[in-house]
């Protein structure tokens, strides 16, 4: 099931806020249509909000350098957002026809999570356990996903993964989209919450972290869904390599390090009221919703973009796929 559908001039997105009880189609018309699926999630994930943007840049009638701007305020920390928009916007100011431009990003997206899951796979060994966190899947991009490509690609290919998915506090993409997307792809996944991805280490069920990144710094440190570090804290503690996996073009070489990236800070409401039939704090009760963390560098064991898999010393070899 394509999330992001472009047919006879008009774009349909996929609205996972409904996930996974109801699969709906909607169909954006205007730049505030736009914004509020970016800013609410009915389309997330960093390169999926890039490709959606990309449309926008193309089918609405607007001033492009303020719609830039407004579309690339949604949501701060992916970079692939700003990305997608910059690149239309140089395609505006070349004349291109933007329609094609925007289709280009989209099937160019599928060809990298195809590339990225290659070399995911070639990292894992059937049966291994596998956790993951937030959904760096099909959902979050084109097709495949990053995070979870060589687990949608290995289950093509005849291999079986057991993977474990925190369920994702606040939001629970783990829980809402990525069990239902392996649990579609017939892929062995158990749900757990977040606070038990130590003891699954402990008990040995777990050979590898995968995840996705929404802005990757120079230096190798990765922002990532809330909770995202904490995971990878403990694969070091434990001994299991931490894999992150992203478009290059995530890596945003403008950021020396992790503390360059700004990080999103969401409504605290989401924590209290969202996915509950009643609030689980009083109303005055102070919240701090921060939708992404960092990684630090040493924590991970690798970077895997369409153009390899770049190992520690990770500075080093990242500076190398820029040169
Ligand atoms: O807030 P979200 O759901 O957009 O966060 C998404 C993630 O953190 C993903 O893991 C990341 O964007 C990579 S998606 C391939």
């Amino acid at each position: 099931m394509d999330n992001i559908k472009y047919e006879n001039g008009t774009l349909y997105l996929l609205d996972q806020t409904l996930l996974p009880n109801e699969e709906k189609y909607i169909t954006p018309k205007s730049k505030e249509d736009y914004f509020f699926a970016i800013k609410t999630l009915q389309v997330r994930g960093a390169p999926a909000i890039g490709i959606f943007a990309a449309y926008a840049m193309a089918l609405l009638d607007e001033n492009k350098e303020s719609l830039k701007s407004y579309l690339d305020s949604a949501r701060p920390t992916a970079v692939n957002l700003s990305w997608a928009t910059a690149r239309m916007l140089k395609a505006y100011n070349e004349g291109k026809n933007l329609i094609e431009e925007a289709v280009a990003i989209h099937n160019e997206d599928k060809e990298m999570c195809r590339k990225i899951s290659e070399y995911g796979l070639s990292l894992l060994n059937d049966g291994d356990g596998i956790l993951t966190h937030c959904n760096a899947g099909a959902l979050a991009t084109s097709n495949y996903g990053t995070g979870l490509g060589p687990l949608l690609l290995g289950k093509e290919k005849g291999y079986n993964f057991k993977v474990f998915t925190d369920e994702t506090r606040p939001l629970l993409q783990g829980a809402r989209l990525t069990s239902y997307e392996l649990e579609k792809a017939g892929i062995d996944v158990t749900l757990i919450c977040d606070n038990m991805s130590s003891l699954v280490m402990k008990q040995g069920k777990i050979n590898a972290v995968l995840v996705g990144a929404d802005r990757i710094a120079a230096n190798g440190d990765t922002a990532n869904k809330i909770g995202t570090s904490g995971a990878a804290i403990l694969a070091k503690h434990y001994g299991i390599p931490f894999y992150v996996l992203a478009p290059y073009s995530t890596i945003d070489f403008s950021c020396e390090t992790g503390k360059d990236i700004v990080i999103e800070e969401r409504d605290g409401d989401e924590i209290k009221t969202m996915f509950f039939e009643k609030p689980t704090a009083l109303k005055e009760t102070k919240c701090f919703n921060p939708a992404f963390d960092v990684t630090d560098s040493e924590l991970i064991s690798a970077i895997i973009t369409e153009k390899g898999i770049v190992k520690q010393p990770i500075k080093e070899g990242l500076k190398k796929l820029y040169d």
